[in-house]
Order: C-alpha cells, then sequence, then structure tokens
C-alpha cells in the first residue's frame, strides 16, 4: 500500500445560514476551499435551539448532491415535489438537486441536542440538469461494522473493506462514487483503510483528534474540527493516539470540470448560473 500523507488543513470557521443557523464550515468557507468533487462541509452542534430553530426555509438547489447526516436531533424536511420526511438521529438524506429542487430543512433538538453534517457533492456536467430525487436513510439501514480493538464503523456510503470485513453502505450508483465512513476510535487504536488512488480523500474530526501515519514520517495531527486533505496513495492509516476519536471520512472521484458557483447553484459556466437564476425568478426552476 502505497499511504496516504495529509497534504493541507482547512480548520472550520463559524458561519450562519439558512434563518440565521450557527455551523461550523471547513470545505466551501471560500470557493478557494474545496476538494474536488465535494463543495461544501458543514457541521452543525447546539444544545441551545436558539441556533438554529429557525431553520432553513425554503431555498433553491441546482447542479449538486446535498447529503444530511444526523447524529443528534432530527431534521423535518419538505420539497417543491410534495416529499416530506423526519430525519432522525443516525440517519441521512441524500438529495439529488439535479436541474432544481426548492426545499426547507428544519432542525428539531433531542433532549435538547442538535448535531450533525451537511456535505454538498458536485453532480459532472451531463448530470447536472436530471431531475431532482432524494433518499431518507432511516437509522437501521446505516450498518455499523465492530471492528478489533473496538473499532467502529457507520457505512453511509461506499463500501468498507478492511482487516476481512467488508460492509456495503446504503448508498450506490453515484457516478462521483463517494466513500463515507463515522468511525469511532477507541484511545491508542489505529484504522486503516484502502482508498482508490486517484479518488481526492479528506478526515474531518468531530470529538477529539487524530494523527495520520505513514511509514517514515512522523505522524500528522488532524485537530478537531479541521477538514484534513490527503495526498496521492491507495489508503490511509488513522490513529487515535492520546484520546477516542470520532471522524468522517470521505473520498469520491473528482470531476476535473469547471465549477461556477452562485450561492446554492453549482454550475459549469457563468451562462448557465445566469439561467439558473432566470428559472428560479420565473419558477421554472424545478
Ligand atoms: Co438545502
Amino acid at each position: 500500500m502505497s499511504t496516504r500523507t495529509l497534504k493541507g488543513l482547512i480548520p472550520a470557521l463559524q458561519a450562519s445560514d439558512g434563518a440565521g443557523v450557527k455551523l461550523l464550515r471547513s470545505l466551501g468557507q471560500t470557493q478557494g476551499h474545496r476538494l474536488d468533487p465535494f463543495l461544501m462541509l458543514d457541521s452543525f452542534s447546539s444544545d441551545n435551539p436558539d441556533d438554529y430553530i429557525a431553520g432553513f426555509p425554503p431555498h433553491p438547489h441546482r447542479g449538486f448532491e446535498t447529503v444530511t447526516y444526523m447524529l443528534d436531533g432530527h431534521m423535518l424536511h419538505e420539497d417543491h415535489l410534495g416529499n416530506r420526511g423526519d430525519l432522525r438521529g443516525g440517519g441521512a438524506q441524500w438529495m439529488t438537486a439535479g436541474r432544481g429542487i426548492i426545499h426547507s430543512e428544519m432542525p428539531q433538538q433531542t433532549n435538547g441536542r442538535l448535531r450533525g453534517f451537511q456535505l454538498w457533492i458536485n453532480l459532472p456536467a451531463k448530470e447536472k440538469m436530471k431531475p431532482a430525487s432524494y433518499r431518507d436513510i432511516q437509522p437501521e439501514e446505516i450498518p455499523t461494522a465492530t471492528l478489533a480493538d473496538g473499532i467502529e464503523v457507520r457505512v453511509v456510503a461506499g463500501v468498507l473493506d478492511t482487516a476481512g470485513t467488508t460492509v456495503a453502505g446504503p448508498i450506490r450508483g453515484i457516478s462521483t462514487q463517494p466513500l463515507f465512513l463515522d468511525v469511532r476510535l477507541p484511545a491508542g487504536t489505529v484504522f486503516t483503510h484502502g482508498l482508490p488512488e486517484g479518488h481526492h480523500a479528506f478526515v474531518y474530526p468531530y470529538e477529539g483528534m487524530v494523527d495520520i501515519l505513514a511509514p517514515g514520517q512522523d505522524a500528522q495531527r488532524i485537530n478537531t474540527h479541521q477538514a484534513g486533505l490527503l495526498g496521492t496513495g491507495d489508503g490511509v492509516t488513522i490513529s487515535a493516539t492520546d484520546q477516542a476519536a470520532r471522524f468522517l471520512l470521505l473520498a469520491a472521484h473528482p470531476l476535473n470540470e469547471p465549477v461556477v458557483q452562485y450561492g446554492p447553484f453549482v454550475m459549469n459556466t457563468r451562462e448557465e448560473i445566469e439561467q439558473a437564476v432566470f428559472d428560479y425568478q420565473n419558477k421554472q426552476l424545478t
């Protein structure tokens, strides 16, 4: 295995989106802070309802996918197609905006706590105008693998394949072939996983911190709420050296296409963005 090393860190910054929802944004804090095809990663965590209670009232998207993964609390959502769902803690929603969706996302706390993520993944040019679709994935549909040393991995997308354990997640058939793992490492344990050469990958610790290990190299630390961008190679070794840690491991095939973003619209050219704005203003987005 050619082990990947850390090639950059994006510390999350405080941000506010929707109707004043307070969140931490790593990828996507500026248009230079991306990792093709990942456009944005927001982490929200609060036990104060004032930080999020107004939620994300109806808003549009075009040209990419949003993945909402809840740890605690839940999220009510509704879209223009008439879909209505309640995303529960431990569940995920995989929404393909395609040519357009208008939806609302309203966080609800459970026992005072709300915690989760929203990830934006770009769509290839040829799929940006496909019809919108979404999938609610219930907590029990996301398999949890227990590995040696008490390591636990929830497989949201792609396939966990390590040390003789193979577990497929519920999301398949996405052309960027995303891997989305939520890993819990007890203190002093190490997790190694293969990554297809050429796929872009990053690690996001949301509890504790982790070290990226590679032969002949000093350990490279990723602190809590930093996106650690990995270099090239066909695998990664991640250690919770001092204390237990929980992190997301995300990888996908890059698109290598031009990205032009205007708020919730992500297209390939300025003309396509102007068309999206025109379509939205003229109620033709969807
Ligand atoms: Co949205």
